[in-house]
């Protein structure tokens, strides 16, 4: 079953239809139109049954409607859905491609899978933007019109352990609870493989040993960015640590609001909960910030993502240097900068 999507009528469509069954509907970029010279744009997401993608893709939605409204032109925006899959991420791009699509953004399920896809880019002269799921820079360096859109990965883990510094060293008495000067923590980790699971874990860490706290790992584990997995997760540990469990570390918020899930189960005042941060100030996040139940974030800037791309997209597809359209770090990098977030500056990021 086939549906062109105009991104003009994504927002109505959205209101009758649930978002999981559009995006499954939006394999390609539709056969037969007439050719003209507007954008179209195709853009892969890994699944979009994740809070941070699927919140960038609907930013870029908007963003492209305002972008229409203010230079008077259609941009033609096709969505697809790989879930989970990278053979299907692979037939997506192929149709992509075959409809004649000007600039494609591509989500990697697997990124390893990355140099295939800018062989078949470089073969049709299609401009390819990985975004979110970092191919290794062989990868990006294979052809000139590759390019990543991203933020790094090592400076959330750094912002995160700072954020832990933070807590730790103005109220010792209340996050030591064993009072050994020690911190006893555990670790709920991404997908294994990611660029952000490896590197938030291990720049974490570094970040707290770095201002002088002793740390000790009590247990980690990944939970796959996954809310439900995260709770199924603390609520054993909880059980094996008990009290011992001290900071609850998490690579997302999804994973740090399945933390928060399992504490609530347990009926444990707030009071006594463990210091818990995890990354990305997804709204419900932001709302657990507000609650007291998640001491902190780090902003994971999707919507500067999605304008990034849109503005590449749209300079490569007019012919410009995309330097001047982008930050372009070393011809190919895009990088938004995090930003950390707790009750004291939270109003900032609620507002936006
Ligand atoms: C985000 C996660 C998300 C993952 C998907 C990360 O940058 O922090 O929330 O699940 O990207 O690739």
């Amino acid at each position: 079953m086939r549906l062109k999507i105009k991104s003009c009528s994504f927002r109505s469509l959205l209101k009758i239809l649930p978002l999981t069954f559009l995006l499954s509907l939006l394999p390609s970029c539709g056969a037969g139109d007439s050719p003209d010279d507007s954008l179209r744009l195709g853009v892969a997401l890994y699944t979009q049954d994740d809070t941070f993608i699927s919140a960038l893709a609907q930013d870029l939605e908007q963003l492209v409607q305002e972008e229409e409204s203010r230079i008077g032109q259609k941009i033609t925006l096709l969505i697809s859905d790989s879930r989970h899959n990278q053979t299907t991420q692979m037939g997506q791009v192929d149709r992509f491609l075959a409809r004649r699509c000007d600039v494609l953004c591509v989500n990697l399920v697997d990124r390893t899978a990355a140099a295939v896809l800018v062989d078949k880019a470089e073969a049709e002269g299609v401009p390819l933007i990985f975004f979110n799921r970092q191919p290794v820079d062989e990868d990006i360096q294979r052809w000139s019109q590759t390019y990543y859109v991203g933020a790094s990965a090592q400076e959330s883990g750094t912002l995160q352990g700072e954020l832990v510094l933070e807590a730790w060293r103005s109220a010792p008495e209340r996050w030591d609870r064993s009072g050994d000067g020690v911190l006893q923590y555990v670790m709920l980790e991404g997908e294994p493989g990611h660029q952000d699971s490896l590197l938030r874990t291990e720049y974490t860490i570094q970040a707290i040993t770095d201002g002088g706290i002793e740390v000790e790992r009590l247990a980690r584990d990944t939970a796959n960015w996954n809310r439900a997995q995260a709770s199924a997760r603390i609520a054993l540990w909880l059980e094996e640590f008990g009290e011992q469990i001290e900071v609850i570390l998490s690579n997302n918020d999804d994973m740090a609001l399945g933390a928060i899930d399992a504490l609530c189960e347990t009926g444990r005042p707030l009071e006594d909960w463990p210091l818990i941060v995890g990354i990305d100030a997804t709204a419900p996040a932001l709302e657990a910030v507000a609650a007291g139940q998640l001491y902190g974030t780090v902003h994971n800037d999707g919507r500067g993502q999605a304008q990034a791309m849109l503005s590449l997209a749209l300079a490569l597809h007019g012919g410009e240097d995309p330097a001047g359209a982008v930050d372009l770090v070393d011809g190919h990098y895009v990088w938004l900068p995090y930003r950390t977030v707790t009750q004291a500056n939270l109003s900032a990021f609620r507002a936006s």
